[in-house]
């Protein structure tokens, strides 16, 4: 008898739960993976690394009017359907899923939203939100209804209404999950960020951040939220296998 030994990486390391919570591997559909050979190949990446699933998270914003439920669930299906093709062994993540088997690699499709002027539209109707289950965030196998919606804000300009729009979210029943808080150096100062996380708003962090990726003040919140655990999610946010891969080396 022979055991399957999990590989260990500095990627799987740094991703506890093994899924890579933030990623644009979805082909097609923003500034991510271009075609599908694009997305099979950060996948594959994924999988050597050791990771068992990524949830897809691609842009919905007023710069991509396209990408809706649909267009995206469509998408979805043939990258799924594709993949299997080329011999992957690929399931589709559920929300009970946080246990599941190292074998194969789970996708989830959910979204990445932009506090922009389309946000309260995508807001008003809440069934159609491609939001993150609680047990793929926090490693639980309980059950939970709780979703968390990815949110990422403006580079350079917040709306007047952006603290309105993330009450907005909490109010109808999703845990605003921000998206990269430690790149928003040049908008939020570092306790308007804290006072933030306070509030309730929830912190992913990009692993390039660690390693100085996004530059210095970035790697320096980085590096005070993680010491303080307020991170609860963790994702590459690659756009591509080669960013993928250089954010692996550096780790
Ligand atoms: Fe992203």
């Amino acid at each position: 008898m022979f055991f399957r030994t999990k590989r260990t990486t500095m990627l799987r390391v740094n991703l506890p739960s093994g899924i890579d919570l933030h990623c644009h591997l979805l082909p097609e559909a923003d500034d991510g993976a271009r075609h599908i050979s694009d997305s099979l190949e950060i996948i594959r990446f994924m999988k050597l690394q050791g990771l068992r699933g990524a949830v897809c998270t691609p842009h919905i914003s007023s710069t991509y009017p396209h990408n809706t439920r649909y267009s995206l669930r469509t998408g979805f299906n043939t990258l799924l359907q594709a993949a299997r093709v080329d011999g992957l062994d690929i399931t589709e993540l559920t929300a009970a899923e946080a246990e599941a088997p190292a074998e194969s690699f789970g996708l989830y499709l959910a979204a990445e939203y932009m506090l922009d002027r389309t946000f309260l539209k995508h807001l008003a109707a809440p069934k159609q939100l491609l939001a993150i289950p609680e047990p793929l965030v926090n490693q639980t196998s309980e059950f939970s209804a709780r979703r968390y919606l990815l949110i990422e804000l403006p580079q350079y300009l917040l709306p007047d209404n952006w603290r309105d729009m993330l009450d907005s979210v909490l109010s109808i029943g999703f845990i605003p999950l921000l998206a990269h808080p430690e790149r928003y150096h040049a908008l939020l100062t570092e306790s308007e960020l804290l006072e933030l996380h306070e509030n309730g708003i929830h912190f992913q962090g990009n692993l390039g951040s660690l390693t100085g990726l996004y530059g210095k003040e970035a790697q320096y919140l980085a590096l005070s939220f993680k010491n303080r655990g307020l991170y609860n999610a963790w994702g590459t946010d690659t756009h591509s296998a080669d960013m993928l891969r250089r954010i692996a080396a550096q780790l």
